[in-house]
């Protein structure tokens, strides 16, 4: 049995953002609209209810790790019962939380391909950081197709695939993202066949990608923006999510039209921009996902495969 733990599900910035008074932030904070703040992006993964597999490492990891009990120390004077860190990119959302877990008392093992660690090693070289405190056990991740394992995390077998999203701002391969940038990831469980797929960041449906789609029991899949142009037309930046590498929920060849065909996956956005109307729960936005069989993750939803 696979339980997933959804310890963030907002994208960079959370909701609200600090310095953000866009419809959804102001009214979060006010409590003008029916809505839920959350943490920055990362979830937890285990098989046998003791290791936990943590899928990013978010600014929040502190307090979303005080807010679940599972993941706190239990079995010694320190402890912890987070035994891996995948990271999925290098971004500062998925990754700064890297700098929270310092205190670990034995290198923190980290899963990531050669490209992320290239990033994280040079243009925000945080894993050079931490080798003056807990250190790093390094191991990569292939993007050739090939599963492989964690310890700890006996029943789980991992595969990456490749996606075509943007590597971060400190890159050299920014607008020219390489595979291995971003990655998505299955998780299945070797015990009873079921499989996740998780995407957090993507921006492109290639055949392959289709694939980890149609073949997955669930997929917690890039929920950044409604639209290409949202944080444009609300004035907030000159960036349409395109340019960050992701795939926007509406429109004709957008995300809700990839995942609506799919008849096995239970299907769930996750990394949700603070300027997205989904997190309005009295939006049309979020009635159409309703009706399109489409779930919104929170902080806090537990989902067992
Ligand atoms: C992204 O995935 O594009 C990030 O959420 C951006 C950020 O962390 O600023
Ligand atoms: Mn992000
Ligand atoms: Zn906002």
């Amino acid at each position: 049995m696979i339980r997933i733990h959804v310890l963030g599900s907002a994208a960079g910035g959370g909701f609200p953002q600090w310095n953000c008074n866009c419809r959804n932030c102001q009214g979060v904070r006010r409590g003008e609209i029916k809505a839920t703040a959350r943490t920055q992006s990362s979830i937890a993964i285990t098989s046998n209810q003791t290791d936990w597999v943590l899928f990013n490492a978010s600014p929040d990891i502190r307090i979303q790790v005080e807010s679940f009990a599972e993941l706190q120390p239990a079995r010694a004077l320190r402890d912890t019962a987070i035994c891996a860190v995948v990271l999925i990119d290098a971004q500062i959302d998925h990754t700064t939380g890297l700098v929270v877990l310092r205190e670990k008392g034995s290198p923190l093992p980290i899963y990531c391909t050669e490209l992320v660690y290239q990033d994280l090693t040079q243009g925000y070289p945080l894993l050079s950081l931490l080798e003056h405190y807990c250190g790093v056990g390094h191991y990569p991740v292939p993007v050739t197709g090939e599963s492989f394992r964690i310890p700890g995390a006996d029943d789980l077998e991992f595969t990456a695939v490749a996606l075509t999203s943007e590597a971060p701002p400190y890159s050299p391969r920014r607008h020219n993202p390489q595979p291995g940038d971003t990655i998505g990831m299955r998780v299945t469980d070797t015990t009873n066949g079921k499989n996740l797929f998780y995407a957090p960041g993507l921006g492109r449906i290639e055949p392959q990608v289709q694939r980890y789609l149609a073949e997955a029991d669930c997929v917690l899949i890039d929920g950044t923006c409604w639209t290409n142009d949202e944080m444009v037309r609300q004035g907030i930046s000159r960036k349409l999510a395109s340019d960050m590498g992701h795939l926007a929920q509406s429109g004709e060849a957008g995300m809700i039209s990839v995942l609506q065909p799919l008849s096995r996956p239970r299907k769930v956005l996750i990394h949700i921009n603070n300027t997205n109307p989904i997190l309005d729960e009295d939006s049309h936005e979020r009635a159409v996902l309703h009706q399109a069989g489409i779930e919104v993750a929170y902080d806090g939803m537990d989902i067992t495969l």
